[in-house]
């Protein structure tokens, strides 16, 4: 037995000493102290084998080789252990020395955004304030505010969502929205711009879309005459455009203006000469405008004995589309990050 016990201490150790990595540990654990089957446990069940004298002196001795290979055991697991651990530090450890990667977050100012901020830039530095109108809108503010009541057919052309349950709410379907609000809280002299989505019924296709943007601008005061319409959007123009630009104004009907005009620009792809994207006449419609309808005065408590007025609206949408040749409205709201990206 003693003999037999030697045998097992020189093995466990040698063995002990050769293994690599915690998996081996735990054959080695099991060949020598599994419960069933270790070789030291079978060892020590043989003891009862023995007379009581021999059994204490024997069971002394194999207490004191299982305490040794025991200690032998748990250190080399500690030391695997720590090895372990080192090597995962190692592959996981951050050198703080290097140079930090460009930051590539991708984010750009969609196209609206891009030319409403160069608009706003412009009209701001002319002495215009920013302001912002509900895309919820009411039917007042929307309609009858600007002088088209109920059952007027420039209502049929501007058809959009109406709120379910909320009679008489509905999403804008111009800025001009906004022009009697504007009125009502700063009163006259006036000198304002307001962006923003506009919704429409639409039946969708490369130039129709449910949601687009206009660019609106109010100006109210003593003296104001069509020549300020005229001079202001020319300077508008040239800003968009550059010197060569022409503009061209001509009559249209809009319930909100008297006189009310449409408003081109020479088409900047063939210099007037006529081509596709102007369907061969040379300009391009980018605004409706005209002098401020007195209704809409009156609706904004300004004295219309005193002060008169012009406005426009831009179409936003149309402009961005004519500057990058956008040839299909959808992709503006697409969120398409094919179309995004080249922007
Ligand atoms: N609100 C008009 C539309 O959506 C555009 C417009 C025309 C605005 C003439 C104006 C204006 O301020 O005077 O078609």
């Amino acid at each position: 037995m003693r003999e037999e016990l030697q045998k097992i201490k020189t093995e466990f150790l040698s063995q002990l000493q050769r293994l690599k990595n915690l998996a081996e540990l735990e054959e080695l654990e099991i060949r020598f102290f599994g419960r069933k089957a270790g070789t030291l446990t079978t060892l020590i069940k043989g003891l009862k084998d023995f007379s009581a004298g021999e059994r204490q002196l024997l069971g002394q001795l194999v207490n004191d080789v299982k305490n040794a290979l025991e200690q032998a055991f748990f250190e080399k697991r500690e030391r695997l252990q720590q090895a372990q651990w080192a090597e995962a530090l190692l592959r996981e450890a951050v050198d703080v020395t290097q140079p930090a990667l460009p930051l590539q977050s991708g984010g750009h100012l969609h196209p609206n955004t891009i030319i409403q901020k160069n608009l706003e830039d412009f009209f701001t530095s002319l002495g215009f304030m920013i302001f912002d109108g509900p895309e919820l809108e009411s039917d007042y503010y929307n309609f009858s505010s600007l002088n088209i009541p109920e059952e007027h057919p420039a209502r049929d052309s501007q058809d959009t969502f109406y709120l379910k349950g909320h009679p008489g709410w509905l999403m804008r379907t111009h800025t001009s929205a906004g022009d009697v609000r504007a009125k009502q809280k700063y009163g006259a002299p006036l000198r304002v711009i307001s962006t923003g989505k506009c919704f429409r019924n639409e039946a969708t296709d490369v130039r129709h879309e449910h949601t687009f943007y206009q660019f609106q601008g109010v100006v109210v005061d003593e003296g104001i005459s069509f020549a300020h319409l005229k001079g202001l959007l020319e300077a508008v123009v040239r800003h968009l455009y550059g010197p060569e630009a022409k503009l061209r104004l001509r009559p249209k009907y809009y319930p909100f203006v008297e006189p009310g005009v449409n408003g081109e620009v020479t088409c900047f792809l063939c210099q007037g000469k006529g081509c596709r994207v102007c369907k061969q006449t040379g300009w391009l419609e980018i605004f409706g405008a005209g002098l401020i309808h007195p209704h809409l005065l009156r609706e904004g408590n300004i004295d219309t004995s005193k002060y008169q007025g012009f406005a426009f609206g831009l179409g936003l949408t149309r402009l961005v589309m004519l500057k990058y040749g956008i040839d299909d409205i959808r992709l503006l709201e697409s969120g398409d990050f094919r179309f995004l990206e080249q922007f």
